[in-house]
């Protein structure tokens, strides 16, 4: 059996062997991603060649490190490949994003991309989204009233996401809503209500987006599927 930080590594080195020479790459953050941005690093240092547009400040300081060129998402016409983790993935890849705080510049460069890969362990497998809280990014002024539409809506209790003690702010300059649904039947009318409340940024429901999946399974086997 492989730890879950094998698992991680595994699936980061594997899909770096989906980089072509020549790419514009969405480089993803968090904990599996981090592998994917190693594996990169060490093929450029191999001579392949590409640019990278990082989903988060983390990742951008990662492959600086690195020396892995960097492009701007305003450098950028489009991209070919974006490789990401998840929180959340349903059988039809559409995901929940969001736990690493990135979800907005993710989702953005998600957008501009003609491909996702999703790498993620078999525990982020579901049903249904939901049980991972759905994080729905939102400007600090009058975040209040955020938090009072979306329970009187949903009958849930959104959660100010803290770090040390603080409001946890993005790279934005935003603060996040952990909102606990449970299940989210109806995701794109939950997409659309959640994004039209003035003072959200972003909600972490990434839905049409990922083309393709990586899986990690506890035996060390990794399954990609294409939709
Ligand atoms: C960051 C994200 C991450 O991709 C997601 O939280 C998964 O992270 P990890 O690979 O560490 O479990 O959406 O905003």
């Amino acid at each position: 059996m492989f730890s879950s930080d094998d698992i991680k590594k595994k699936l980061g080195y594997a899909a770096a062997e989906y980089v072509d020479n020549g790419m514009t790459i969405g480089a993803g953050t968090g904990t599996t991603a981090y592998w994917f941005l190693q594996a990169l690093a060490a093929k450029i240092k191999n001579g392949l060649s590409v640019e990278a547009v990082p989903t988060s400040a983390q990742t951008a300081r990662v492959l600086r490190e690195q020396g892995v060129p960097l492009k701007e998402l305003n450098e950028v016409d489009t991209i070919d490949l974006v490789i990401d983790g998840a929180d959340e993935i349903d059988p039809a890849f559409n995901l929940i994003k969001g736990g690493g705080a990135a979800h907005l510049q993710e989702k953005m460069v998600a957008a501009a991309s003609k491909k996702m890969l999703v790498l993620a362990d078999e525990s982020k497998l579901v049903n249904v989204l939901g049980a991972f809280p759905l994080p729905v990014e939102v400007i600090p002024y009058g975040s209040r009233q955020v938090v009072r539409r979306i329970k009187e809506k949903y009958g849930i209790e959104p959660r100010l996401r803290l770090k040390e003690g603080k409001p946890l702010v993005t790279d934005h300059g935003h603060h996040i809503l952990d909102c606990p649904f449970g299940k989210i039947e109806h995701l794109h009318a939950v997409h659309a209500w959640l994004n039209q409340v003035p003072g959200v940024v972003e909600n972490g429901l990434f839905l049409g987006y990922a083309t393709a999946t990586l899986i990690g399974y506890k035996d060390g086997t990794l399954v990609y599927t294409e939709k």
